[in-house]
């Protein structure tokens, strides 16, 4: 009997030269380039040219590319319209995957596997994902979606959709670190879920609103919001000791611990820590990180687990003065980068996914009783 690897773990599904998530080492690359240089010299923007076009930018690169990036900041009419008529108590990544699905109504080009036309849709994509996150958390306040700017970064922008006013220089910095962080991470399950529905030869709009739907769960994207309702439900640093050794006890898991492929500490994890630390501590409100860092310690005492992507990211969104429920759309924002870019990949050398299942139905074959005689 073949062996069945559950949940794909330790299977290579395909090739891919946009990132490499070294689990046993630590190391996160994108083409090359270690994520530490890459938050240390680049911007987004540089990083999203390099997975969309395979190489870092020279200045006019850059120039053209954020432009014709900027250019793409509006949003169909239907579109607006859905999001001003969304249940206002709607959770924000269901209203995302029903946005970003509906833009793809707006596409009348057809051609669906067009390099041309998709490399522009993927950055299209790129910049209307933070609209419709913004567009609705202003709707649902009961207020008018904010004009779009040109002149701010994709970060910058987005803090200043939402909140009606430009962010200072370091929230915006901030932010743009965490989305270099978020931007790819090899065969993620909502990468995976991308590239399987693209490589139906289905459209791009389909295969980003697969991967928003798989980001959405607490065991994937989703465990960030969970990391702040965690720490909500804790309160205080006192507590976090009583409050570990009850969920252990329980068998229950720790929102933002852990990682199937790091068994080492997720190379993303020291980035946001510090950010959070120094955010925290600005704030005045050093409670947060001190009871994170508590609870990674724990944990990595007891259990041998580190902490991931989403355990500093959670205080970091928090410190800025994001709401809890856009934490995960804002991993989707910054890690559309990655999927239009490995939607792309799939579609220059694509084969359709098509795992096997072990069947376990019943082995001697069914006699069909008349429906009127069934039990
Ligand atoms: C990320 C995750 C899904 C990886 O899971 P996986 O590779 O399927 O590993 P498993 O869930 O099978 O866990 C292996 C063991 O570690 C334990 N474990 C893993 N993550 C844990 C956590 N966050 N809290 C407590 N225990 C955890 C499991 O209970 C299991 O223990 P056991 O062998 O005694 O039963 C898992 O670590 C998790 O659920 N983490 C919390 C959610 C999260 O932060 N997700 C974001 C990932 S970037």
């Amino acid at each position: 009997m073949p062996t069945i690897a559950k949940g794909l773990e330790g299977i290579i599904a395909n090739s891919s030269r946009l990132s490499m998530v070294d689990g046993a080492n630590g190391q996160l690359i994108y083409l090359g380039y270690h994520i530490d240089d890459l938050v240390e010299n680049c911007t987004f923007e540089e990083v999203t040219h390099l997975l969309h076009r395979g190489k870092l930018p020279n200045q006019s690169e850059l120039d053209a590319f954020t432009r014709e990036l900027r250019s793409h900041r509006s949003l169909p009419e239907g579109v607006v319209e859905f999001l001003k008529h969304a249940p206002k108590d709607a959770g924000p990544m269901d209203v995302l995957r029903t946005g970003v699905s509906m833009l793809g109504l707006y596409d009348t080009d057809g051609k669906y596997q067009d390099r041309a036309l998709n490399e522009s849709r993927a950055l299209a994509i790129c910049a209307k994902v933070p609209l419709i996150v913004a567009a609705y958390h202003r709707f649902r306040q009961g207020l008018e979606i904010v004009e779009p700017r040109m002149d701010l970064s994709e970060a910058a922008h987005f803090l200043y959709m939402i909140n009606g006013e430009e962010p200072g220089a370091e929230s915006a910095k901030t932010l743009d670190v965490a989305y270099i962080l978020h931007a790819d991470h090899g065969m993620n399950a909502s990468t995976f879920s991308s590239r399987v529905t693209i490589a139906t030869l289905s459209d791009i709009y389909s295969a980003i609103t697969s991967a928003i739907g798989t980001l959405k769960g607490p065991l994937h994207g989703g465990a960030n919001e969970g990391v702040i309702q965690m720490l909500e439900e804790i309160g205080s640093p006192d507590k976090v000791d009583e409050y570990v050794a009850g969920k252990l006890e329980r068998k229950e898991k720790i929102m933002g611990i852990g990682h199937r492929v790091y068994k080492v500490l997720d190379p993303r994890a020291p980035h946001l820590q510090s950010m959070a630390k120094k955010l925290t501590e600005e704030l005045g409100e050093t409670k947060w990180i001190e009871m994170s860092e508590r609870i990674a310690t724990i944990m990595r005492e007891q259990k041998g687990l580190n902490a991931n992507v989403d355990f500093y990211s959670a205080t970091v969104y928090y410190s800025l003065g994001v709401p809890t429920d856009l934490f995960t759309p804002i991993f989707a924002i910054s890690r559309a980068a990655g999927w239009t870019a490995q939607v792309l990949e799939q579609l220059e050398d694509n084969r359709l996914y098509r795992p096997l299942t072990e069947y376990t139905g019943p082995e001697e074959p069914q006699k069909i009783i008349p429906i009127a005689e069934r039990a």
